[in-house]
């Protein structure tokens, strides 16, 4: 298998709406293994399927990244809740090549998803965890991290995204 071509900041199919995934047949699992594969290649920690031009709900998590840790899939992914604590780190993501900042998320949610059999499961995630997995549902939502970035650091970085878009527009 190939890694896929990573979709950046000015392709339509990260600003649009995903689909729930409804049917687990065989393409699943093949496309979550090539997911992953693009995934480490291109030296991400998460990865959401539009990132790779497709629209279903369908996520990839570097988890447990700082004990090493293994890579986790996550279908129809929904934070049903998030702690009252925040925390401001740097993120960058590998469809905003170049450009990093620091993003105040909540310190630990509870998410629901359906493993690659289709099976549900609710489990608690806190700390790096938490954090790439909200980015990562932040895409299926057609929310980049730079969304997220406050005023004066996107007056910043304006010019460089304005490139990029214009970059992605033409590719
Ligand atoms: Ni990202």
């Amino acid at each position: 298998m190939d890694p896929m071509e990573i979709m950046t900041i000015g392709k339509k199919v990260l600003r649009e709406e995903t689909e729930k995934v409804q049917e687990f047949g065989q393409d699943i699992p093949e496309f979550i293994e090539n997911m992953k594969i693009t995934m480490v290649e291109s030296n991400g920690i998460g990865l959401a399927a539009p990132q790779v031009g497709d629209s279903r709900k369908i996520i990839t998590v570097h988890y447990d990244l700082e004990k090493k840790g293994k890579i986790i899939e996550m279908i129809n992914p929904e934070i049903i809740s998030f702690c009252d604590e925040n925390e401001k780190s740097e993120e960058g993501c590998l469809s905003v090549p170049g450009i990093t900042g620091m993003v105040e998320r909540p310190l630990e949610i509870e998410v629901r998803y359906q493993d690659i059999d289709g099976n549900e499961h609710v489990r608690e995630f806190s700390g790096l965890n938490a954090r790439i997995i909200q980015h990562e549902v932040d895409h299926l939502n057609k929310t980049l991290f730079v969304d997220r970035l406050s005023y004066a650091k996107r007056l910043m970085i304006k010019n460089k995204l304005r490139k990029l878009e214009e970059k992605a527009r033409q590719g």
